[in-house]
């Protein structure tokens, strides 16, 4: 038996629930980005409410469930690899459930159970209320899916159960999907249309994980800068929103104040801007509030205007180098981080070395980078040739990782001698003696335990660093 409390719909707490606990056990694996991690949680604590206990043990589960991935090609087959490894659990307890979510089961939707033939549920990003329902037609003998975007869901009042978590730091959701149909992205097809989440539920999610003691919070979006609540309704839609509502609507910055403003212990970061929508605005909300954190991820996806057009990114070279520019000056100090794509469609050597020389010229703190992997159904799957051979992609590719390796190095160097207020996480890896966090600018620091805890601030002095990590030592704060 478990006691639960059910908010209804102001947020008022009800008499307790007690829900049967169903016996059932189901692991649950994720792929892929943030937002995945997030949506996990989410999934979690919708069939915890139904009586379902979790299990870190497949062998011992009734249900496993892959929340996956569909961005790059090989995001797959490492899920297709993982389903065949589970061919043999259900050799052996022919009544275990199998079910696919995420971004795979939406691109995939009913072709995923032909193809794999032990996948019993297929469901998409938007149907994960659906799962306990979807279930139960499995348990009654049919094969189960719902891959049915939505205009509306942002699971605004699921409480998400946090996993595998170190109790300081957690990811909320904001909006959902994406409209800008990058060419190369299959995103938008997976994840549907964009909608803002209501900034009442992020801020009220955001005051309660502070209150249980968590210090830093992610606000995640495919692009958070695009954000725009007006009471309900696509982005696209806000056109047809009353004039109070469109008076009353919050816009990034002005959730990012809300949130910043809960108390000052409380750190902010998020993830992803745009550079074709992060206003200056964003910016000085970020100089004004301190806890906000002096790091941004700005995908670059190439430095060449001729493949950024190809790639429909609503930026070119210049803006890109605006944005940049804009970030130096408002924000000293602030970290930049990336995302590059190496040998898209028609990608010729010059493009590639306007990649790198836009590399050389941000000094980036951290980026991934990225073979263009073709998707099919998305604009460059249809319109453009995947050109580039393999080999020169992976030239390329090799180029701009050395290139990055040398800028990561360089950049911590710079900060050799410098003290920063570090947010503990957790013990290192490495020794029990050594406890690690990060600093504003989102760098893991290694020093000393002595008898700090996670989810403490201290001040470090840096004293060594590797391409990856500062090495310092706490000074009196
Ligand atoms: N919304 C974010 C991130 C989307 S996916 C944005 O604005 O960029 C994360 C990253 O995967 C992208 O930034 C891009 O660099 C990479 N990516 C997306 N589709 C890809 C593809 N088809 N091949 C290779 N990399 C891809
Ligand atoms: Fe994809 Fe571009 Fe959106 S990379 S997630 S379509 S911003």
């Amino acid at each position: 038996m478990e006691v639960h409390i059910e908010n209804n719909a102001l947020g008022e707490q009800e008499m307790p629930v007690i829900a049967e606990k169903c016996g059932k056990k189901y692991f649950l694996e994720t792929y892929g980005c943030q937002m995945n991690f997030s949506d996990s949680e989410i999934v979690t604590s919708i069939l915890d409410e139904k009586g379902f206990s979790s299990t870190s043990l497949e062998a011992e589960a009734d249900i496993i469930l892959m929340n996956t991935c569909a961005i790059r090609e090989n995001a797959e087959q490492r899920v297709r690899q993982r389903l065949t490894e589970f061919r043999e659990l259900k050799r052996q307890n022919p009544s275990l459930i199998v079910g696919v979510m995420g971004c795979m089961a939406e691109r995939l939707k009913e072709k995923l159970m032909e193809e794999e033939d032990l996948v019993d549920i297929v469901v998409g990003p938007d149907a994960y209320r659906n799962i306990p329902k979807l279930i139960e037609e499995v348990e009654g003998g049919q094969k189960a899916i719902n891959v049915l975007l939505s205009r509306e869901e942002t699971y605004a009042d699921i409480n998400p159960v946090r996993l595998g978590g170190n109790g300081v730091t957690a990811f909320i959701s904001i909006a959902r999907g994406c409209d800008n149909m990058c060419s190369f992205c299959v995103v938008p097809f997976t994840r549907g249309r964009e909608r803002s989440r209501d900034v009442e539920t992020i801020v009220k999610e955001a005051r309660l994980l502070f209150e249980k003691g968590y210090r830093e919070v992610t606000l995640l979006g495919q692009n958070v800068d695009s954000y725009l609540w007006y009471g309900g309704g696509l982005k696209k839609d806000i056109d047809k929103a009353t004039e109070e509502q469109k008076k009353g609507a919050v816009t990034f910055a002005g959730l990012l104040e809300q949130v910043a403003s809960i108390d000052p212990l409380l750190r902010v970061r998020f993830s992803t801007s745009n550079p074709q929508d992060m206003t200056d605005e964003v910016l000085h909300v970020m100089a004004r509030h301190e806890n906000i954190c002096r790091c941004i991820h700005l995908p670059m996806q190439s430095g060449s205007s001729r493949v950024l057009k190809v790639m429909n990114r609503g930026y070119d070279r210049e803006k890109y180098i605006e944005r940049i520019n804009a970030i130096r000056t408002i924000l000293p100090g602030c970290t930049i981080t990336a995302d590059i794509i190496a040998g898209f469609c028609s990608e010729t050597e010059e493009d590639h070395q306007e990649t790198l020389s836009m590399i050389d010229f941000v000094r980036y703190d951290l980026a991934y980078s990225f073979k263009y992997s073709e998707r099919p159904g998305t604009t460059a799957a249809r319109k453009y040739k995947d050109d580039v051979p393999e080999e020169t992609k992976g030239r390329r590719l090799q180029e701009i990782i050395d290139l990055l390796r040398k800028m990561c190095y360089e950049s911590n160097v710079k900060d050799i001698g410098k003290t920063f207020r570090v947010l503990t996480e957790g013990i290192s890896k490495r020794s029990a003696e050594e406890i690690y966090g990060r600093n504003s600018q989102n760098k893991v620091v290694v020093f000393p335990k002595k008898d700090l805890k996670p989810g403490e601030y201290v001040n470090v002095k840096v004293s060594k660093c590797t391409s990856g990590t500062l090495i310092g030592e706490i000074i009196e704060n």
